[in-house]
């Protein structure tokens, strides 16, 4: 088995997508695909998903799956996009149910307008086995950040979303609705259990003290020294230290218009009666 993966940095949402691809069979899969916002002009893009478009014609291969590794909150994905180009399937772990029904009531599009088997074309289970060309990827969830958190691993390379940042970022926050700070410890736990040399890609880098852009590390450097959890650190400690540094975090810029497209595999709100698309935004009072 030859796999090689490819990551494309997406520099305004911090955001890694990944291409991996089995070279003997000339196949491959899209991890977190990312579209473009700018959200003050309302002006979405393609940047990123056409650089992997250019890179897959370029390699000649053919692409098995579009994987989410959960409904993101910070980035829009490019599923729907990618799918009218390429043909492949989307997929993402079955708690999508859970977060469409926490969040769509707050949206225009109802839980009971949705037909799950056509937004995605499968939901994911824990143990659960894909293919492409020769190769296997194994779903394993990983709730805790989101409820629909699942992790892909392939040969000895672990795509594990917000389950995990880098070393030096520690990890994701767990107060979005169906969160849960000990569900991610044990999803943790069970990432840090696989083999030392395993490849871990996160989803995303903030860059901190300003160094270079890094996605990936392995079990190893991640269980010894992921500022949040290591060795020096148990559970109870980790579950009040995320509580309390989630109570200090602000909404996420994009949620709104993230959410919109990704509880829907990437598809952009339908037309208003005038023609046009729109991003609703909830509002709250104060008075
Ligand atoms: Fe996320």
């Amino acid at each position: 088995m030859s796999i090689s993966v490819h990551s494309f940095f997406h520099k305004d949402t911090g955001t890694a997508s990944y291409v991996v691809i089995d070279a003997s069979h000339k196949r491959g899969v899209i991890i977190d695909s990312v579209l473009d916002l700018d959200i003050f002009s309302g002006q979405v893009g393609v940047s990123i998903a056409e650089q992997q478009l250019d890179f897959i014609k370029d390699k000649n291969i053919e692409i098995d799956w579009i994987l989410e590794t959960h409904a993101h909150a910070d980035h829009l994905s490019a599923a729907a996009y990618l799918q009218t180009k390429l043909g492949a399937k989307t997929a993402i772990g079955k708690g999508i149910e859970e977060v469409q029904r926490n969040f769509s009531h707050i949206f225009t599009q109802s839980m009971s307008s949705v037909d799950n088997e056509k937004v995605f074309d499968q939901l994911l289970t824990d143990g659960q086995m894909l293919h492409f060309g020769d190769s296997q990827i194994q779903v394993m969830a990983t709730p805790g950040h989101t409820d629909d958190s699942v992790s892909y691993l392939i040969d000895n390379h672990i795509f594990v979303g917000d389950t995990l940042f880098m070393p030096d970022s520690g990890t994701a926050r767990c107060d979005f609705p169906g969160g849960s700070a000990s569900k991610l410890w044990a999803s943790i736990k069970r990432i840090h259990a696989l083999p030392e040399d395993t490849n871990i890609w996160v989803c995303h880098d903030y860059q901190p003290n300003g160094r270079e852009v890094n996605v990936q590390t392995t079990v190893l450097d991640s269980k010894l020294n992921n500022i949040h959890v290591n060795p020096g650190i148990n559970e109870d400690d980790y579950i009040s230290m995320r509580t309390e540094r989630d109570k200090t975090l602000s909404v996420p810029r994009l949620i709104y218009p993230s959410l919109q497209v990704n509880l829907w595999s990437g598809a952009l709100p339908a037309k208003a009666k005038n023609g046009v698309q729109y991003f609703s935004i909830p509002l709250t009072t104060n008075f």
